[in-house]
């Protein structure tokens, strides 16, 4: 975050209350009802937790046991069985929602589809019958990597219905990308489509999948399921690719949902950490539709005439969580768009608002910076009075930022929920109630209900009042990650012994750093480890650094985040060449090139920076803090002794 940013964030005291009409009508009512619903999930999380699982959820079996805490492992609901696909779609067939829309789907070219939960449930029923044909069993995974369109969804509620874990890998990576974390899952079947569009553009998912899959590439995956959107001409490999409008011909629409155990695995999904390899998050069953359900329900105050609309991307957390998951479960309306605003349609976010009269719209904060500097026109010529309630996540969001969507997008009327989250917590975690909390502009406001967070310090202490800190979560939730798939390593370490456990408190390390002024509102400064946040996409300095290294021509890279002013962050790399190379502008188009084939072009650095040498201590470690302030131009300050050699640093300055 800038300095500029900070500051204003310091000053700021604006408050901003529920509006009475709002209030009124919403989930939760006032802040006491919001105190009292607070203090007692967690004087008795058991109590809480296990009286909302059984009003929200549907189960075929109850559970014995609300909660397992064994820290750092923990089970929910241990001995229930459910199927997180009848509470999102056959609970609604009976209780009046059959002929409710579902899920509506807007395309870029300009083409719509809509479909009602008895539409959803038998698509899903016959692609979960397809995907047994194709020889998928409980517990088998699947790879998805796929564009914006119906069938993510129901590719995603298919496996869920049959018990196999998903793996969404969002289209936007790499080939490269998508075989890690394909042959990390050991996928047995992708589900692919034969494009998409995004920017006017095609994406060429199909191309990428066949690129991983190459040469016996993934040895696992044993058939890829193809998905016809744009209908060009792609390469289906014999024996491997199948049309899924072919299979589904004469398939029965009959399947009746797993019942599954609280604590088998929903889905895994990759996410950057601070080392080389993305890690594969695992989210169980009956946690993760609890806690998705009912943050839905509270967070984004869901009644049944809501059309919901979160502009992620299904291979993001958000995605899942509330485009998928938390709103069919609570029997909304849910809206997808398959593209992204594009300079032949800039305005097209407000006609998708316009068009399906959507109430509840929740977007990124680089989405809304770039639409201020877009100007108010676009919003105020379209009619975007349908819509009660604004959300934002996934990173920072500045103050002027937030004024401007409550002003331009909200006209002043609709609150605005800043959920802080991340793809390990399942859920929302600290985030206003819309009709309760009052909120200040760049803050995350308070905890939900079942949260316990707070400002520590490296030891673990409580810091003071505006004090920054490290956030954690001090006790389990049900929408919590259980661990790291096929490394419960990466699950301990970093999440829980980060700071270190004093008897038997471990403290849950979110990686963020945060403050908490006087009213206990949560300021969240954005990430202190080796995260970068681009844009809202999290990516890992060493991702980006592995594949800097594997191109022939450098010898060491270090990479770091700068502030930028409409994507928070973008990447700088300092890169050191290896002999018979020499730094030209070729090479460094030529590396960001390679950092894209490589990972994707989220991952593409903004500058590559040759030099001779990088800033190390006498122990060999890049010392990061100072190529942070060199990269955005500022002083390198701080202690300078550890430093190997102070000729790096001089060389680096003068700017080679
Ligand atoms: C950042 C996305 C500030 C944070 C749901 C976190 C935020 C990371 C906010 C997780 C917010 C997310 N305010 N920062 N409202 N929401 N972040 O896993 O740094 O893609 O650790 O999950 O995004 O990113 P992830």
């Amino acid at each position: 975050m800038s300095q500029a940013t900070i500051e204003s964030i310091l000053q700021e005291e604006r408050l901003f209350k529920p509006p009475a009409e709002f209030s009124q009508a919403a989930q939760i009512k006032s802040l006491e009802e919001y105190q009292s619903l607070y203090e007692k999930s967690v004087a008795d999380p058991e109590a809480f937790w296990g009286q909302l699982a059984a009003q929200e959820l549907h189960w075929f079996q109850k559970w014995d046991k609300v909660l397992d805490w064994q820290p750092p492992f923990v089970q929910w609901f241990v001995g229930g069985k459910l199927n997180v696909t009848y509470n999102c779609l056959d609970r609604h067939l009976s209780n009046g929602r059959r002929d409710k829309t579902a899920l509506i789907w807007e395309g870029e070219p300009g083409d719509s589809r809509t479909f009602t939960y008895a539409q959803l449930h038998r698509e899903v029923c016959q692609m979960a019958n397809v995907l047994k044909q194709l020889g998928v069993k409980k517990g088998d995974r699947v790879g998805i990597y796929m564009p914006m369109i119906p069938e993510v969804a129901i590719a995603m509620l298919a496996c869920a219905r049959i018990g196999a874990p998903h793996t969404v890998v969002f289209g936007g990576f790499s080939a490269e990308a998508l075989k890690d974390r394909l042959l990390d899952a050991q996928a047995k079947v992708v589900i692919t489509a034969d494009g998409g569009w995004r920017k006017d553009a095609i994406v060429p998912v199909k191309e990428q999948v066949n690129k991983a899959l190459a040469d016996n590439g993934v040895p696992s995956v044993e058939k890829v399921l193809v998905v016809q959107r744009t209908g060009q001409l792609v390469h289906m490999e014999p024996g491997r690719d199948l049309w899924w409008h072919e299979l589904r011909e004469g398939v029965s629409a009959d399947c009746p949902a797993e019942p599954m155990d609280s604590e088998d695995t929903l889905f895994i999904l990759y996410t950057s950490g601070t080392t080389g390899k993305p890690k594969g998050i695992v989210h169980t069953t009956a946690g993760y539709n609890l806690y998705t359900h009912i943050t839905t329900k509270w967070i984004f105050d869901v009644k049944d005439t809501d059309i919901l609309w979160c502009t992620a991307d299904v291979g993001w957390i958000t995605g899942h969580s509330y485009i998928i998951y938390g709103p069919l479960s609570n029997g909304a309306t849910t809206l997808m768009y398959e593209g992204a605003p594009r300079s032949s349609n800039p305005g097209c976010f407000w006609d998708v608002i316009q068009k399906y009269r959507v109430t509840i719209f929740y977007t990124a904060p680089t989405a809304i910076r770039t639409f201020m500097k877009m100007g108010e026109e676009l919003p105020k010529a379209r009619d975007l009075s349908s819509l009660r309630l604004l959300g934002s996540v996934g990173e920072p969001i500045n103050p002027t930022a937030w004024m401007w969507y409550y002003r331009v997008i909200g006209n002043e009327r609709c609150p605005i929920t800043d959920t802080w989250w991340q793809t390990e917590t399942g859920g929302a975690m600290i985030a206003p109630l819309p009709g309760a909390t009052p909120t200040k502009p760049g803050s995350a406001t308070l905890p939900f209900p079942g949260v316990i967070a707070d400002v520590v310090d490296a030891n673990g202490n409580p810091v003071g009042e505006n004090q920054g800190g490290y956030l954690v979560i001090k006790n389990p939730w049900p929408g919590m990650l259980r661990t790291v798939y096929r490394n419960p390593d990466r699950y301990r370490s970093p999440y829980w012994e980060h700071i270190p456990p004093k008897n038997g408190q471990y403290l849950y390390f979110t990686g963020d750093g945060a403050r908490k002024d006087r009213d206990g509102y949560f300021w969240i400064m954005g990430r202190v480890d080796d995260v970068i946040n681009i844009a809202g996409h999290r990516l890992g300095t060493m991702e980006v650094e592995s594949a800097l290294v594997s191109h022939p021509a450098v010898s060491e890279a270090a990479v770091v985040g700068r502030p930028e002013e409409i994507k928070g962050e973008e990447l700088v790399a300092f890169v050191t060449l290896e002999s018979g190379y020499s730094a030209s502008e070729e090479l460094a188009k030529e590396l960001k090139q390679h950092v894209v084939r490589e990972i994707g072009a989220i991952a593409r650095p903004s500058e590559i920076r040759f030099t001779d040498a990088l800033p190390k201590t006498r122990s060999g470690k890049i010392v990061r803090r100072v190529l942070r302030a060199l990269a955005a131009g500022q002083e390198v300050v701080g202690d300078l002794s550890t430093l190997e050699d102070r000729g790096v640093l001089d060389q680096l300055r003068a700017g080679t």
